[in-house]
């Protein structure tokens, strides 16, 4: 399964970079938001950055709703560098943009994905990836994980190639859920994928082996 992190902190991204298991990065306008990029200038200029430090998949959200729009923007994300990942909401215009892009080479992810219907909509119009939310479903008592496996049995029965992303990712144990259902990928913030490493036995075996060491060479 692929790691992407889901945010545009760069110090953030940098330090999941540099842990060597990082293959894509996700940002959203709400992430955007809360890393106070302001201006269309600047947050071009930030997503140039995300691309050079990782030099992999980042997902760039168009904020037209219309389909001229999303063309419009989704032409020009692409065009600010290779690894740029048009993100495009699952709206109507959505899904006619996807088909666009999917023409043009241009890659893309379907976001703010809720049911099995609305990724099969995706993958008829060949979106690259597409991106059920976890955590939102969760958060009001549906069962988002079930929606990841749902997805991926159905791409898979049907031979769709769009990947799906697991987005709204809120803990390590929802990675390992992505991980049981077969997703291609999981978004996640930094502190969930760290999660992944914590086990009191590493710790406890760690210190013995030290102090083992220690006692025979001082
Ligand atoms: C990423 O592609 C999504 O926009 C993101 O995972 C949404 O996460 P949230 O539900 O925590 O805002």
């Amino acid at each position: 399964m692929k790691f992407f992190i889901d945010t545009a902190n760069l110090e953030q991204i940098r330090e999941a970079y540099e842990m060597g298991v990082l293959d894509g990065v996700t940002t959203n306008p709400s992430l955007m938001a809360k890393e106070g990029i302001k201006g269309l200038e600047n947050q071009r200029k930030h997503y140039i950055d995300i691309c050079n430090i990782v030099q992999a998949d980042v997902s760039a959200e168009v904020i037209s709703t219309d389909y001229e729009g999303m063309i419009r923007e989704g032409e020009e994300l692409a065009a600010l560098n290779p690894h740029i990942v048009v993100k495009v909401p699952c709206i109507a215009d959505g899904i006619r943009a996807i088909k666009y892009f999917t023409q043009k080479g241009i890659r893309t992810n379907c976001t703010l994905v809720f049911s099995t219907g609305q990724a099969l909509l995706a993958a008829k119009a060949g979106a690259t990836y597409v991106s059920p939310f976890v955590g939102r479903l969760d958060d009001i008592s549906e069962d988002g994980i079930a929606l990841v496996g749902q997805i991926v049995d159905m791409y898979r029965y049907y031979g769709y190639t769009t990947q799906v992303l697991a987005a709204s990712i809120r803990s390590t144990r929802h990675i390992i859920q992505c991980v049981e259902v077969g997703a291609d990928v999981a978004t996640c913030p930094l502190s969930a994928i760290k999660g992944l490493l914590k086990h009191p036995l590493t710790d406890s075996g760690l210190q013995k082996f030290l102090e083992d060491y220690k006692s025979i060479n001082g």
